[in-house]
Formats: structure tokens, sequence, C-alpha cells
């Protein structure tokens, strides 16, 4: 009999790391061959939805992290996890293909070209289909089910057909492009009534949901008033819930004597610059590393910035590693770094340490502060929490954050030095701001910004999206 849940997460991945025998800690769930240690994922993501999961006896349904057979169901830290099994072909096929390699670059502005395959999008659609079953064998009568994100859009219809009786909500934490480009999906229709099965649908910016109530009446004809779409009889809406991070985590990490410890290290390790500047995203083409990288090479060219005055460090966290366009972006940005380091390095004193690597949480906060400069640069991104990141952990040290207009982040922090990074002049002109921005004004900038974030961590964000959801009839 299947323990079921009157809230529901339904998500790509699991919020778990599987725990392997070199990583220590973790929980063991099964027994005898079976056992396997899980360990709750840091993120903001997880961190505001689990006090509503626990209260709401809730189920988190998504895939463990590794390819075959899933898991069975287990507990950890008050929440149930209801894996969903991928294959080798799954990944290949529905994540690696029809979601990253298709949906991923077209909503992101086609700053890569997208690539339609018609085997991606049927194993889009079934996986889709298991995800929605899933969902619809755990969710109690009339339940809350909230679809999380761009490889389970056709979710949202899949399940009100199963189960009419649920409510159910859908959050897209990347942008949603403008009609001329949704145009150019083959599975078009399908994607947007998928969605159309939500009762709300959220995303991260008031022009996206703008785009999809465009795009609803574009393609199927469906009439609307404000912000509601009336279609088949039902009302879904469609509104702006720009997510946050945990901003408590990020000022308690920031605060805590070892991490300070250790960004007075990273500096003295650094050869003590007068500037660090930072980089950190995954490795993906829609970050512009790589714009960042040349802006700054120019620079040192120009003799507007100098090593060893100044240093920049880049972590470029592995990502979609056998994606074809991953595999090329990084051959194109360690090509430029070792450029850099050509020309500009000297023997133990690099111009870029770049770092292809993941780190924890209170690493990740050590960088954030011992950096004075941090250049957050994407063509185009949903909303980039490392840029939210970075002005939470700054607390009283000032430090200037670079951002691209094309970041949803943008919308918030205008006290960033903001740019377009397609630019490059532009991209060099608010590196340099950022460089030579005096600390009184560097700090009443992160100050403002500081209190907004305080304002809007994450767990309002799910709150604001989940009263939003209850108060539909
Ligand atoms: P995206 O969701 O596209 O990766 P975001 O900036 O919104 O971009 O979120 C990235 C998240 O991943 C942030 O919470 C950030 O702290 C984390 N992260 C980025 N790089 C690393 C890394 N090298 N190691 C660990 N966590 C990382
Ligand atoms: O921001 C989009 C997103 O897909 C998140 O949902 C996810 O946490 C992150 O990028 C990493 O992606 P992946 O799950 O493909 O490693």
């Amino acid at each position: 009999m299947v323990d079921r849940s009157p809230f529901v997460v339904v998500a790509n991945r699991l919020p778990v790391d599987e725990v392997t025998t070199d990583t220590p800690g973790g929980r063991v769930t099964g027994s005898g061959d079976s056992a396997r240690r899980w360990r709750r994922s840091p993120g903001g993501l997880v961190t505001a939805l689990h006090p509503v999961l626990v209260e709401r006896h809730g189920t988190w349904i998504g895939w463990s992290g590794s390819p075959g057979p899933a898991p069975e169901p287990f507990e950890l830290d008050g929440i149930n996890l209801r894996p969903v099994p991928l294959s080798e072909e799954d990944l290949e096929r529905y994540y690696e293909g029809q979601s990253n390699a298709t949906i991923w670059p077209l909503y992101h502005d086609n700053v890569e070209p997208p690539v339609f395959r018609r085997r991606w999008r049927e194993a889009y659609r079934v996986v889709n289909r298991r995800y929605a079953e899933a969902a619809a064998e755990v969710a109690a009568e009339g339940a809350t089910v909230w679809v999380q994100d761009y490889q389970l859009q056709l979710v949202p219809a899949m399940l009100r057909e199963l189960r009419p009786d649920l409510k159910i909500g859908f959050f897209l934490h990347i942008p949603f492009p403008p009609i001329e480009l949704f145009m150019q999906l083959p599975q078009r229709a399908e994607v947007l009534r998928g969605l159309l099965g939500a009762d709300l649908v959220g995303f991260q910016q008031r022009l996206a949901a703008q785009n999809f109530i465009r795009l609803a009446r574009h393609l199927l004809g469906t009439p609307y008033h404000g912000n509601v779409i009336e279609y088949e009889g039902r009302q879904v809406k469609a509104d702006a819930f720009p997510i946050s991070i945990d901003v408590g985590e990020m000022q308690r990490l920031a605060d805590n004597p070892l991490v300070r410890e250790r960004a007075v290290q990273i500096r003295a390790e650094l050869g003590d610059p007068k500037t660090v500047i930072l980089g950190v995203d995954r490795l993906d083409y829609t970050k512009g590393i790589e714009h960042r990288l040349k802006a700054y090479r120019e620079l040192l060219a120009a003799g507007r910035l100098s090593v060893p005055e100044s240093v920049m460090v880049q972590v470029a966290t592995p990502s979609r590693e056998r994606v074809e366009h991953y595999q090329a972006l990084r051959i194109k940005v360690e090509r430029e770094v070792g450029r850099i380091n050509g020309d500009f390095g000297r023997v133990g004193v690099p111009a870029v340490h770049y770092l292809h690597q993941s780190y924890s949480r209170s690493e990740l906060a050590a960088l954030y502060c011992a950096a004075d400069v941090m250049m957050v640069t994407p063509l185009r991104d949903g909303m980039n929490l490392v840029a939210k990141e970075y002005v939470a952990a700054r607390l009283e040290h000032g430090g200037a954050l670079v951002l691209s207009e094309f970041a949803g982040a943008a919308g918030e922090l205008r006290q960033a030095f903001l740019c377009n990074p397609h630019d490059l002049d532009a991209v060099k002109d608010a590196l340099m701001r950022a460089v030579t921005v005096d600390e009184h004004e560097a700090r009443r900038r992160m100050s403002v910004m500081q209190r907004h974030l305080r304002r809007h961590d994450v767990a309002r964000w799910a709150s604001d999206f989940l009263t939003e959801l209850g108060a539909i009839p």
C-alpha cells in the first residue's frame, strides 16, 4: 500500500546525493546488499521546501542521479523520497538530448543553436509520463503537486488527465522565450498544452509570464484577462516569482570564523593581490565565461589591469559533460585561460586561476568573502543564484558585483555594475568601475542589495508561490 501525500514536489532530480565510500556521513537506507547512503544535497530549493515537506508529510519525486533501476522509496530528514528510474538511453535522449541540447539553448535565446531530434522528443514524452504516473500514484485526494522546471513541461497536463482532483503548480527556473523563438520548437503545441495543465505557472520574470500568455493566444487562440488564461473550461494563472537563496545560511557561513580564516588564506595563496576578481559558474555556454575572460585579457593587454596587482579566479563546475555544446565550450574556455596565462602570467603567478571542480558550501562562501569583485556575466540566465550568494556573503565587507542585464537577478540587484555581456567594451568598463569603486560607495551599494535579499529569500519565494496556488479555487 503506497503512502499518499497531500503535498508532492516533482523535479528532474531528487534533492539528495548518494554518499560513496570515500565521502563521510550520510544516512543508510535499505539493508544488506541494497543498503545505500544518502545525504541531503545543498541548495536553496530543498532548503525552502524542506519545512513545507516535513509539515505536510510531503513526497519529492525525482531521479537519484545514477542510471538504471531506481532505489526503493525512502525517507531522509523527514521527507519521503520517491526515485524515478532513468536508463542510460533516457539520459542520452530525454536529459542530454531534448532537455539540454534542444530546450535549454532555445529557451536561452538560442545562444547556441538548438538541436532537434525526433527520438529525443519521444523520449521526453515517455519520461515525462513516468514522472506524471509516479506523482499520480503518491498524491493524496485533492493534494497539491508542484512540478519544477523545463525537463518536465509535459507533466502538468499528463497529471491532470490522470488525476483531475489535484491542484497543480509549475515553476520554470529558466527563461521563457519570446514567441518567435518558441515557435521553432517542433513539439511546441504539446509543450504549451503540457504547461497549461497546471493551475498556476510561475516564471522568474514578468516578461516571461507575458511571453507565455501571448504565446497561448498566438498558438491556441486562448483568451485571457490580465494574467489569467481561459483554457478548456479552466483558468490558468501565469505569474512571476523571482527565486532567491537561503540568505541566512550564506550569512552564517560568511560569519563563521573558519570561513573567514579560509578567505584570508585564499587571498594569501593568491599572492595577496590588491584585487581578486571571481567567477563561479557551471561550465555552461549561457554563462558568458569566455566573454568575461576576453574582457579581462583586453584590460591586461591595455595595461588598465595588471598582474600580480589583480588576479582572476574562475571556478567552472563540471556540467552536462557528454553534451557536445558543453565539450566545445570547455575547449574554448581552457584555450582562453591558457592564452591569458601564457601572455600575462609569470612563474608561480598565473593571471587566471581556473578550477574545473565542485566545492563545498563553506569553500564557496570563503571564495565569495575573498573576492573584491564578482563577475556574473551570463548571456541569458533565468535568475543566477551565484549573484545573490555573493551579495549575501559580503556582510560588512563591501565588494562589487558586475552583473549582466540578461540575468533575472538584474531585475532586483540594481546597485550592481550592470552591463551588456555581448558588448565587450561595456563589460570592460563595468569591471573597471567595480575595481576602482571607492569603499564607501561599494558598501552603500552592497547594503541596499543585502536589504532587498533579506526581505526576499527563498522561503518567501516558496510561500508566495504556494499561497497563490492555494488561493486558486
Ligand atoms: P544554474 O542553476 O544555472 O547552475 P545558478 O547561479 O542559479 O546557476 O545556481 C548555481 C548554484 O550552484 C549556486 O547555488 C552555486 O553556489 C552552486 N555552485 C556553482 N558552482 C559550484 C561549485 N563549483 N561547487 C559547488 N557549488 C557550486
Ligand atoms: O537552473 C537550471 C538547472 O537545470 C537546475 O534545475 C539545476 O539544479 C541546474 O541547472 C544543474 O543542472 P543539471 O541538473 O542538469 O546538472
